[in-house]
């Protein structure tokens, strides 16, 4: 055990013990840091989904990183945890931090948006995976960043390639680094990745439900519509929220059909990414982010973050790419309770599996995405 600062107990069930960090600098990520970044190549996808070759890094057990003084001094010494070529573009750009998206110490990764000379016109948003500022229980910070950054490097990369970044999906403008300087004497560097990709306009769908409130309704649907099937005869509700899209503030009043549209629209662009071989793997409110709302009030959706997708068929996959259009109805699994966005759906999960299966059958009926589907 370390003779290092004080320990501070835990109940047993969270991680076993933490320390007190006195060297740990609070949270840099915030509006006004400006950055100086150059090209990086990330390592090799690790983690679910991917053969593991024996130089990939380990995740490290809680005796293992207690041998570190502090998680500042683990961080310090072993990051990065595998080396990978030099880019042959060793060119530095300045990153100036306008906005803080998703932001913390509690998080992960920390999103902010930027302004950067490589893409001059606009704002871009960065997704910076620094170890120091993971703080999750019985997860060994510096595997758990790089897991992510190299997942989510390799998923961009294969929808750059194919062609559909920037379509429903956020433009990628590569991986990076940079170097963080570590506040003791003598001042020690720490090399930092980060991906840059398109800001999306909008906010997530989790956030629009967070920031609104269900009202009833005297809106009726035919018993025999998809969305009259859900209500047994009941008024559906519409969720009033507001939204700010690429700066402009819109009050929202969403019914049925708007917030179950999400739902279907979200559905099928997992799938169609599923089928140029990156399988997403984490579809939930959270994730998924509005581009754009029209006059009937139908939110355009985009998917973000692919920190635990999977790219298929390449040769460390451990999956091949699909042979078989897939149905959305089989492939697009919800993680989160989508029953908060469509409160219709029921009161309990029997109620709402139920439900679901129900509007999941008459979306899809031949059990696969048809272009004359509605
Ligand atoms: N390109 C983007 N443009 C605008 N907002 C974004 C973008 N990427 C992510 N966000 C917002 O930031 C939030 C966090 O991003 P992301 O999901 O990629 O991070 P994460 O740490 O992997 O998240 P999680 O909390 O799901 O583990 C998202 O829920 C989304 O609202
Ligand atoms: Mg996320």
């Amino acid at each position: 055990m370390s003779t290092g600062p004080e320990v501070l107990e835990l109940p047993a069930d969270q991680y076993k013990r933490t320390k007190i960090d006195p060297d740990k600098p609070p949270l840099p990520y915030r509006a006004g840091l400006q950055l100086r970044i150059k090209r990086h190549i990330p390592p090799p996808p690790f983690g679910i989904g991917y053969f593991q070759e024996p130089t990939h890094p380990h995740h490290l057990s809680w005796d293992e990183l207690d041998q570190f003084s502090t998680p500042s001094e683990y961080c310090l010494q072993r990051r990065p945890p595998r080396e990978t070529r030099s880019h042959r573009d060793q060119s530095i750009h300045t990153l100036d931090i306008v906005e803080e998206i998703a932001t913390g110490d509690h998080r992960g990764a920390q999103i902010v948006a930027c302004r950067t000379d490589l893409v001059p016109d606009r704002i871009v948003a960065a997704k910076i995976y620094d170890p120091l500022y993971y703080n999750f229980p019985d997860v060994d910070p510096v595997y758990q960043s790089d897991a992510d950054y190299s997942c989510e490097a390799f998923a961009y990369r294969r929808l750059e390639i194919v062609g559909v970044d920037g379509l429903h999906v956020p433009a990628y403008y590569g991986s990076w680094t940079f170097e963080m300087p570590f506040a003791r004497e003598p001042v020690r560097m720490r090399a930092v990745c980060m991906i840059l990709m398109e800001r999306l306009p909008g906010p997530s769908v989790y956030a629009l439900l967070k920031s609104g409130h269900f009202v009833d309704s005297t809106e009726g649907w035919p018993p025999n519509s998809v969305e009259g099937s859900l209500l047994n005869g009941k008024a559906a509700q519409i969720l009033v929220t507001k939204c700010r899209i690429a700066g402009e503030e819109k009050e929202l009043r969403l019914n049925l059909r708007n917030r179950l549209n999400v739902l279907r629209k979200s559905m099928e662009l997992y799938t169609i990414l599923l089928v140029l071989g990156v399988k997403q793997r984490d579809l939930a409110a959270r994730n998924i982010v509005v581009t754009n709302v029209d006059e009937a009030g139908d939110l355009g959706v985009a998917i973000a973050d692919f920190s635990i997708a999977c790219v298929l068929g390449t040769s460390i996959s451990k999956d091949p790419m699909l042979t078989t259009w897939p149905s959305p109805a089989v492939e697009a699994r919800f993680e989160d309770n989508i029953s908060e966005w469509v409160p219709e759906l029921g009161t309990n999960r029997y109620d709402e599996e139920y439900k679901f299966g129900k509007w999941v059958s008459l979306c899809w009926p031949r059990g696969r995405y048809e272009e004359s589907d509605p």
